[in-house]
């Protein structure tokens, strides 16, 4: 370093060296401690600077379990808040000995989170519980994610006077958040996140019920589904004691809009208490996070919708496509876990060399195909339901509708009830040719193609099975 040359220099160099002078000054009171660290100590009765911190990261979608399982350990508690600069990104240690920041005892921050469909819960979002575990005085310091800072998971802080401890306090909570988990037999999603909301967090998704008589699938489809997803189930004790498996792995392929989607709505609401994971599309890729709810949290269901879409995405999943960490994931689960993997396709020509590759996980493959003249006739009927209109007419008209999906179908009774409502008349028996007409027509081939009309053997340029 040269010399100094003019005043300005002169005055930064004054600046740096008060600087030093008072870190140094920090740096040579070892075992000071913050106000909070006090306080801390008071309870640990021990240095608490010596003690371990042990650092247990919760997945977001478990916050809520983290709570009740915490709240349920740590009986009867002292719940402390935390003030000081900048606690977003540190961690317990240094809340305990930075003086700089002045960690002390404040206010307990609490936040709502979904414990439910419809309910939610008070939850500690960032706070200290002082209580005893196993005799042991310990302190655990609870935080949520908070994305806005990065921290895309919760977390646990556990001291202790040792380590043995801290880890018996860990697994007792990792025990507890399986056993009392607000997730179990529920319908959830993961989603990927948003700018809000933290990535992988789980949505309660409410439970809704379809009647099997409203899936309109040729004769044995959906009972020869309905046995595989659900029959297992209720025959579990059977089947172990017979030393057979229990997972199952199943695909339902076929065009779009013939009601692969509709079954697995139907199944989910079947499966009362069932834990169901439901991954569409991109979320596909928290196949990890819901094979682990799945295993926890079983009997369970998990469902990846459309896995067409990604199948053969690399990811975070090293160099082999999504589609083999999704059937890997099916091969890790222990045989005689109660967990279906549930997945939809319009593409199965795109799985095909992948599924071959792997045999053995999906043990019923199912096609779901266009609706033949029986079925056309049954789903004209389902929709006309309620309807002013004439069953020899609703009839004409499924004949009619040769090569079409069940999701035209549908469409063609709404399309024919809202003409009708423009025209500001009743709904007549003439209507739904007019609609079917319109429908059908060759101008309107994207739409011909979205409502899935195939050609006239029934095989449309969607198909590709
Ligand atoms: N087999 C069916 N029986 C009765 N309605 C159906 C059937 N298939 C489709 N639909 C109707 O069309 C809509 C879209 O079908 P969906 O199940 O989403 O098709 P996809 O096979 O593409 O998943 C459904 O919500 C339902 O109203
Ligand atoms: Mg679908």
């Amino acid at each position: 370093m040269t010399e100094p040359d003019d005043d300005r220099d002169r005055s930064v160099m004054t600046d740096l060296k008060r600087l030093i002078e008072i870190a140094q000054r920090f740096e040579q009171a070892p075992g000071r401690l913050t106000p909070l660290g006090e306080r801390i100590q008071a309870h640990l009765g021990s240095d608490v600077l010596a003690a371990p911190i042990l650092t247990e990261v919760v997945a977001a979608h478990r916050t809520v379990d983290l709570d009740v399982a915490l709240e349920e350990l740590a009986d009867p508690c002292e719940l402390l808040g935390v003030r000081g600069q900048n606690r977003e990104h540190e961690g317990l240690e240094a809340m305990l000995s930075n003086q700089w920041a002045g960690y002390d005892v404040g206010a307990v921050d609490y936040t709502l989170l979904a414990s439910g469909p419809k309910v939610r819960r008070r939850v500690v979002a960032f706070g200290l519980r002082l209580f005893a575990f196993e005799g042991e005085p310990v302190v655990v310091l609870q935080r949520v994610a908070n994305r806005q800072h990065g921290r895309e998971q919760a977390a646990m802080q556990v001291l202790a006077g040792d380590s043995a401890t801290a880890e018996a306090l860990v697994a007792a909570a990792r025990r507890l958040m399986h056993e009392r988990s607000v997730l179990r037999g529920q319908v959830l999603t993961l989603t990927p996140g948003g700018e809000y909301r933290v990535e992988g967090e789980s949505v309660f998704v409410e439970r809704e019920t379809i009647p099997e008589e409203d899936v309109i699938l040729p004769v044995g489809v959906l009972d020869t589904v309905r046995r595989h997803v659900l029959g297992i189930a209720e025959h579990r004790d059977v089947l172990l004691a017979a030393g057979r498996h229990l997972k199952r792995g199943v695909l339902l392929y076929g065009p779009p809009g013939t009601g692969k989607t509709l079954t697995v709505r139907h199944l989910v609401g079947a499966a009362e208490g069932t834990t169901v994971v439901l991954l569409t599309g991109p979320a596909i890729r928290f196949i990890g996070e819901a094979t682990d709810l799945a295993r926890g949290l079983q009997p369970a269901l998990v469902v990846l919708e459309d896995i067409d879409l990604v199948a053969m995405d690399r990811g975070e999943f090293g160099p082999q496509p999504l589609l083999f960490a999704v059937l890997d994931a099916l091969d890790g689960l222990d045989g005689d876990a109660d967990v279906t993997f549930l997945m939809t396709t319009n593409r199965v020509d795109v799985l095909e060399r992948a599924l071959a590759q792997r045999p053995g996980r999906v043990d019923l493959a199912v096609d779901v195909p266009r609706p033949g003249p029986e079925e056309r006739a049954r789903l004209f009927a389902l929709y006309a339901r309620g309807l002013p209109l004439g069953d020899a007419v609703v009839r004409a008209a499924a004949d009619r509708a040769e090569g079409t999906t069940a999701s035209f179908a549908k469409e063609l009774f709404r399309r024919a009830v809202l003409d009708a409502a423009m025209a500001h008349r009743p709904l007549a028996d003439g209507d739904l040719g007019i609609a079917l007409d319109g429908m059908l027509a060759g101008d309107a081939e994207l739409t011909r193609s979205l409502l899935g009309v195939g050609g006239p053997d029934g095989s449309g340029d969607d198909e590709d099975e």
